[in-house]
């Protein structure tokens, strides 16, 4: 595979390959000496249009980590705002010999868009609503790493799945694993189009939790919305927000994720989070072998 835009060409084998050498890459990170030369000489580029804190600077100590020389693109300090486009901005950095590209952009399909303008490797580091796909790896990870297995977990995602490209690659990628989810939200975030099969989809919150091994809160992409989808934040949580009363509904050994960057006590109690369910934080940590993998399988390819 040339690049990672989201899970359309990746079978089950690649994937759980993918995970393999996640492992392995956890296992890098805990040793003393926390680096390899796998990428020498390679150069990663990331240009991110949009905001970030965990999945830029994870993928760039991942490179690091590898020994990959590191270029950082940031969009409000360069001349896109003179009016550059993404085109340009890529062939322009490409002239500089990048070897990959990791992208976030609003717009949906950009990096797909990026991987026809320019010869360098791809990934799709999120697009718009479209696709998160190292969120979902790092998610399917955490959970492997939990439960042992993905085969016949039940996934709850709640809140905002209209808006999350994180929905939408975990409904992809933890069902071609063999998990199923269930998404869940007020009508006006849960476009109906997502269900397909081994994804339910339920506007109940107590359904939508039933049995649940693991349950996702959403945060509310309010920098998305243009009109009013919810009637008020209070309702909102009323209904909606994952806490210690409702998660009673879900299996006994439940556990709480969430991708970040958390709307504390909004759509997820805040002392949940910090309880010994969350594996929000382990998250964090999967993040990084996640994407030491993912530029591994990239620029080196399964060796
Ligand atoms: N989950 C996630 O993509 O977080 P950041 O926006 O901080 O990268």
């Amino acid at each position: 595979m040339k690049h990672l835009l989201d899970f359309q060409d990746w079978d089950r084998t690649s994937l759980e390959g993918m995970l393999e050498t996640t492992q392995i890459m956890a296992e890098v990170l805990d040793r003393p000496v926390k680096k390899v030369p796998a990428l020498q000489g390679f150069t990663v580029c990331t240009a991110f249009f949009e905001n970030s804190t965990r999945t830029r600077l994870s993928f760039e100590l991942a490179a690091r980590r590898m020994s990959a020389d590191v270029l950082t693109f940031t969009a409000s300090t360069s001349s896109t705002t003179k009016g550059e486009s993404l085109k340009d901005t890529l062939e322009t950095l490409e002239q500089m010999k990048i070897d990959l590209f990791v992208i976030r952009h609003s717009a949906s399909g950009a990096a797909h868009l990026a991987s026809r303008w320019t010869d360098a490797r791809i990934i799709n580091a999120g697009d718009g609503r479209r696709a998160h796909p190292t969120q979902a790896l790092l998610d399917a990870y955490t959970l492997k790493q939990h439960f042992g297995k993905l085969e016949g977990l039940e996934i709850a995602i709640v809140g905002d799945v209209k808006h999350s490209r994180v929905a939408r690659s975990n409904a992809d990628l933890l069902v071609k694993l063999g998990a199923k989810v269930r998404l869940c939200g007020p009508a006006t975030l849960l476009p109906k189009e997502l269900e397909q099969p081994g994804v339910r989809v339920t506007t109940n919150l107590q359904e939508a939790l039933e049995g649940a091994n693991a349950v996702m809160a959403l945060r509310l992409q309010l920098e998305r919305m243009s009109t009013g989808y919810i009637p008020s934040l209070p309702e909102y949580q009323q209904t909606y927000q994952v806490n210690f009363k409702n998660l009673k509904h879900a299996a006994p050994d439940a556990i709480i994720m969430h991708p970040g960057p958390m709307n504390r006590d909004v759509e997820l109690e805040g002392n949940l989070a910090d309880s010994s369910r969350s594996v929000i934080l382990k998250q964090v940590e999967n993040g990084l072998p996640v994407r030491m993998a993912v530029l591994y399988h990239l620029l080196v390819g399964k060796k």
